[in-house]
């Protein structure tokens, strides 16, 4: 039996070494927190999106009481910008959240429908999404949608021959 090793690299930094761009995404994200409507979770998540055509779009998790009818803060903000700016590729995006202690100090790590939406982005336009995933101990960069979701389900999936 042949082993397939599959290889990500995460930095973990403190936001003061991140550019101004980044760090300016990730207040956003952190005030996009209290757009959240989650009076069933007490969890409250933002995100914010930095565009190729500099516009920054942000979103925040919406519940309901039929449950599966809500959203999350990244699916939020990226439908809200694809709808608004179809022709313009996503080139950063910035997660935070809270809780009832407040923002939380591990980095917020998106749920696998939301990889699965950000990377379907990422394949769409060709560009990779540099991902900042906000803590108040520290924040993890990931380069890339692709490395937070291997062997992953994406157009050409379907056109093997
Ligand atoms: N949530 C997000 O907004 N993003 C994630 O990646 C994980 C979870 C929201 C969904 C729900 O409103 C609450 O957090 C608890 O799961």
């Amino acid at each position: 039996m042949k082993e397939k090793e599959i290889k990500i690299t995460i930095r973990s930094c403190d936001v003061s070494e991140l550019t101004e761009d980044e760090q300016r995404l990730i207040e956003e994200a952190k005030k996009a927190t209290a757009h959240a409507f989650s009076p069933y979770s007490h969890f409250s998540v933002g995100a914010a999106l930095l565009l190729e055509n500099g516009k920054t779009v942000i979103g925040a998790n919406q519940e309901n009481a039929a449950f599966p009818s809500g959203t999350c803060a990244e699916r939020s903000a990226i439908f809200a910008a694809q709808s608004q700016f179809p022709d313009s590729p996503v080139r950063i995006i910035a997660i935070a959240a809270q809780n009832s202690n407040g923002f939380l100090p591990e980095p917020v790590t998106p749920c696998g429908a939301c990889r699965q939406v950000i990377l379907g982005i990422e394949d769409r336009y060709g560009k990779e999404i540099r991902i900042l995933l906000y803590g108040t101990k520290m924040t993890y960069v990931i380069e890339r949608a692709s490395d937070l979701l291997p062997l992953s389900f994406v157009d050409s999936s379907m056109s093997q021959s």
